[in-house]
Formats: C-alpha cells, sequence, structure tokens
C-alpha cells in the first residue's frame, strides 16, 4: 500500500493520514472524517475511505 496516495483529491488525505486516525480510534467512516475532513466535500471517496478502513480493521 502506497501510504502517500490522495484517498480524498478535495482535501488531500493521504493513506497515511487515514492509518494514523485509526490508530488513534477512529473506528467508522465517520469517524474518520471527522478526523481529517476527507469525504466532507464531494463526497466521491467515501467508498474508498470505506474499502481502506476495512483493510486497516483486518490487520
Ligand atoms: S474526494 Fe473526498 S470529498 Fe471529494
Amino acid at each position: 500500500m502506497n501510504e502517500d496516495e490522495i484517498i480524498c483529491s478535495c482535501i488531500g488525505t493521504t493513506v497515511r493520514d487515514i492509518m494514523d486516525a485509526v490508530k488513534n480510534g477512529a473506528k467508522t467512516v465517520e469517524d474518520i472524517s471527522a478526523v481529517t475532513q476527507a469525504g466532507t466535500v464531494c463526497g466521491a471517496c467515501l467508498g474508498e475511505i470505506e474499502t481502506l478502513l476495512e483493510k486497516l480493521k483486518n490487520k
């Protein structure tokens, strides 16, 4: 997984930002949006955030 990959192009949120949010206790897409702002503009990245979140939770 490329940690520098941008997941949310509106905000510029990267995989690493989302990994950090999960490490800090984010458990849902909503939590991640609240912490990183990802998904709060057009919403196109919400599916990708969810996929990534599932991957990170299963580690
Ligand atoms: S790409 Fe994430 S809100 Fe638009």
